[in-house]
């Protein structure tokens, strides 16, 4: 059975726990449930574009993401892949596979350096069968991934170019609203290239256009959205310019 490719496992500062604790799937754990939690966690640092699991892997852990950005991805045979998700800080993954004990359903690389806690499967799902409230936290991810995919098949099938971009742009930000950054996405341009299924090019492109109109603001290795309004417009005319 081929190991999960985490790295280095090493003890962890209680440091790192805040960032587990204030998940707000585990916030309202108990402290004696959260205790027993982070003694079955184990902490890894990983190197960027570190496999962490393989598509059709067993899924032996659930992993959650204390600093850095994990991509979701699926590739082809012929090298061309698709972005799925981008998780970040506080964000859990691999709980498909945990919860249903079928293959992995997608890759999962670290984007930039990462911190991740890893939770066996064989620990986490008595503790979970333990803990109904946590339980229904972890159906509300599921309903909450289901709607992320829903959300961007309608847009691969009903929008334009300009909408699909627009709408990809509105749900990383919906994403980061909470955190003082709100309206920077850590994203390339070849990632967005990738997640709305269109070329570098075609994306820069737009881009451009929408920063001459200060609707964004491109940076090194992100992308500001300064009109969050006007790109839902756009979204909401079906990707039609007014
Ligand atoms: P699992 O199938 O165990 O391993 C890959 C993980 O990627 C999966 O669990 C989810 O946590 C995550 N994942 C898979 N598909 C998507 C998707 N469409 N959107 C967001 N996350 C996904």
């Amino acid at each position: 059975m081929p190991q999960e490719k985490t790295g280095e496992t090493r003890p962890f500062s209680s440091s790192k726990l805040s960032v587990l604790r204030k998940h707000p799937y585990f916030c309202d754990l108990d402290p004696e449930a959260f205790d027993q939690l982070c003694r079955y966690a184990k902490h890894s640092t990983l190197k960027r574009g570190t496999t962490i699991v393989s598509k059709g892997d067993p899924g032996n852990s659930l992993i959650a993401v204390i600093s850095g950005t994990v991509k979701i991805s699926v590739s082809s045979v012929d090298g061309r892949s698709a972005i799925l998700n981008l998780i970040g800080q506080g964000e859990i993954f691999g709980e498909m596979s945990v919860l249903d004990g079928q293959p992995r359903s997608a890759d999962a690389i670290a984007n930039t350096n990462c911190e991740i806690f890893t939770i066996d499967r064989r620990e986490f799902l008595p503790f979970v069968r333990s803990q109904p409230a946590l339980a229904m936290k972890f159906i509300e991810l599921l309903c909450a991934r289901l709607r992320w995919t829903s959300d961007q098949v309608e847009q691969v099938i009903l929008q334009n170019l300009p909408g699909r971009l627009a709408s990809a742009l509105i749900r990383l930000t919906e994403k980061h609203k909470q955190e003082p950054k709100g309206r920077t996405i850590a994203v390339t341009q070849q990632e967005i290239s990738e997640m709305v299924g269109m070329t570098r090019e075609s994306i820069n492109k737009q881009l451009r256009a929408w920063a001459a109109r200060e609707w964004v603001r491109l940076e090194h290795g992100a992308i500001v959205v300064l009109n969050v309004e006007m790109l839902r417009e756009l979204v909401e005319a079906g990707g039609e310019d007014s």
